[in-house]
């Protein structure tokens, strides 16, 4: 990827929105450590540095050699980053006398900054921090202030070098997105070129060399990511790429069938497994969560291994990973912390020893379904909620039957359709219903009933790691419950899960 804005994390829970907004700009930016500064060369137009959890004052604080740095190239500091800059070059970074969190007013702005243009007095910004600035160092000019807090915004005299302290990644500053265009298209001069569609061929062309006339296996699993990382690599290689995509029988209705269908369509040239009883015999009995979840990795390793065993001369295993899998966690404790635990190459299966080929691995979840569109990739698969990899099991509270899977499909299969006819199903992140081990009493007819109890769940959320369920209108749930008793036998009892996450989780396992 050529022109690039590099982002150097300090830890802060932001970090990652910096860089979204920062490819909103039609910029590619990357995330690094602090404490892994890659070679600056010509390709990284200009430098972010977020903000921290920490205080610069205090002991073994996350620091960076600022002076190799400053001059070179344009400099943002954002909250910890600008506090950072006052701190190293002689200013005063103090406790706040209050804990400033909230929206906060630019009532005095440098509007003839080149960093401010296109911002409007008193415009509302996003506050989040214990620290202020209360003395710039020599040749640092404030150039934004608020009510409460007078370095809101600085700039270092004769470079381009910035500090602010607040955060004009959060959607609450209003025109935060015109402050970082401003930094990385003024005064960076990055051209704003950088879409799905140069993604792509970029992808591509980089695909065909690293691959040359090699051969690749790749486990599809019916969702987005590696739907789209499959149809990148099949665009570079053709045949050369085998996918497998296995029924572990823990999938939705017809799932296996349709998503086959689909990548049939889109021409990729797929081996469909059925593996139903051997993933039924090895949960057989199992009843813990994490039993169940690693028996089911295991046994995908196993046949995934046996199928791809069965194609010759395979170099290259492709993967669906993305950006946020790949992005290194900070440590504060330095960068012994960061040191992964190595696996035993000896002792995993063959196709693991392959290779790894990842064209996704610097996009966000949304920059995939983009560039999934623009490959157009059927919307049936682009648009798909999110599908756990141990698929249904982890919805079946309790040990694994096939006629509990059976159940269990229908009733979520009534669920997810009647989402998609009410126009419900793209206002839900995701949604699925989970099958409660335990019977209640009914009246059907005029028999009493002992039968098995469902819970529907939807939710909606960015990424996953925080949930809110979804109000469904009453009307809707009302539907979907006579639905449910009526054509599901078994079932006389249905109710909706109204918890969040934390503290809940979206899975009930
Ligand atoms: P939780 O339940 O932790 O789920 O709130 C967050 C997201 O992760 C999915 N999930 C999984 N995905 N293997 C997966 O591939 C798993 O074991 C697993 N557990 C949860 C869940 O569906 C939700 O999207």
């Amino acid at each position: 990827m050529a022109e690039q804005i590099l982002i150097l994390d300090f830890g802060s829970q932001y970090t990652q929105l910096i860089a979204r907004r920062v490819r909103e700009l039609n910029v590619y930016c990357e995330i690094h450590p602090f404490n892994n500064v890659p070679e600056i060369n010509d390709d990284i137009k200009g430098i972010i540095l977020s903000g921290s959890p920490c205080s610069v004052r205090d002991e073994g604080a996350p620091d960076l050699d600022l002076d190799s740095l400053r001059g070179r190239l344009p400099i943002l500091g954002v909250c910890y980053g600008s506090q950072l800059l006052a701190h190293k070059y002689g200013g005063e970074v103090l406790p706040s006398t209050i804990r400033e969190y909230g929206r906060a007013n630019l009532d005095h702005i440098d509007l003839h900054h080149d960093l401010l243009k296109e911002m409007t007095h008193g415009s509302t910004v996003w506050m989040s921090h214990g620290d202020t600035i209360k003395k710039l160092p020599e040749g640092f000019k404030v150039i934004a202030s608020t009510s409460s807090v007078e370095v809101a915004a600085f700039k270092i005299e004769g470079e381009k070098t910035y500090g602010i302290q607040f955060h004009p990644e959060v959607t609450h500053s209003t025109e935060g997105k015109n402050l970082l265009r401003n930094f990385v298209v003024s005064i960076c001069g990055c051209a704003q070129d950088w879409t799905s569609d140069v993604f792509i061929d970029a992808t591509i062309e980089d695909l065909k060399s690293k691959i040359g006339s090699d051969k690749v296996v790749m486990g599809l699993s019916g969702g987005v990511d590696s739907s789209v990382a499959a149809t990148l690599i099949h665009r570079a290689i053709g045949d050369q790429l085998t996918c497998v995509f296995v029924d572990n029988g823990l999938l939705r209705k017809n799932e296996f069938e349709e998503v086959l269908e689909s990548y049939k369509d889109m021409g990729l040239n797929v081996i469909g497994v059925d593996s139903k009883q051997r993933f039924y015999d090895a949960l057989a009995g199992l009843t813990d969560p994490e039993a169940k979840r690693k028996a089911i990795g295991r046994v995908f390793i196993e046949v995934f291994d046996d199928e791809a065993h069965k194609i010759d001369g395979v170099k290259w295993l492709g993967q669906g990973t993305i950006y946020p899998d790949v992005i290194e966690s900070v440590s504060v404790k330095g960068p012994s912390a960061t040191i992964k635990s190595h696996h035993n190459v000896g002792g995993l299966p063959d196709f693991m020893k392959l290779s790894v080929v990842e064209p996704l691995n610097t996009l966000f979840k949304d920059e995939v379904r983009e560039v999934g569109r623009a490959l157009e990739i059927p919307e049936t698969i682009i648009g798909r909620h999110p599908f756990p990899g141990p698929g249904l099991a982890i919805r079946i509270l309790g040990d694994i039957t096939a006629e509990k899977v059976k159940t269990l499909q229908e009733v979520d299969h009534i669920f997810i359709q009647g989402l998609k006819n009410h126009g419900l199903y793209d206002q839900v992140w995701q949604a699925g219903a989970i099958l409660l081990p335990i019977q209640s009493v009914g009246v059907m007819g005029d028999e009493r009933t002992y039968e098995r109890v469902v819970a529907l769940r939807a939710v909606g959320s960015v990424d996953g790691m925080t949930a809110d369920w979804i109000h469904l209108p009453y009307e809707f749930l009302g539907k979907m419950s006579n639905e449910i008793i009526n054509r599901v036998k078994g079932v006389n009892r249905v109710v909706y899960d109204i918890s969040s996450k934390p503290p809940a989780t979206i899975e009930w396992e």
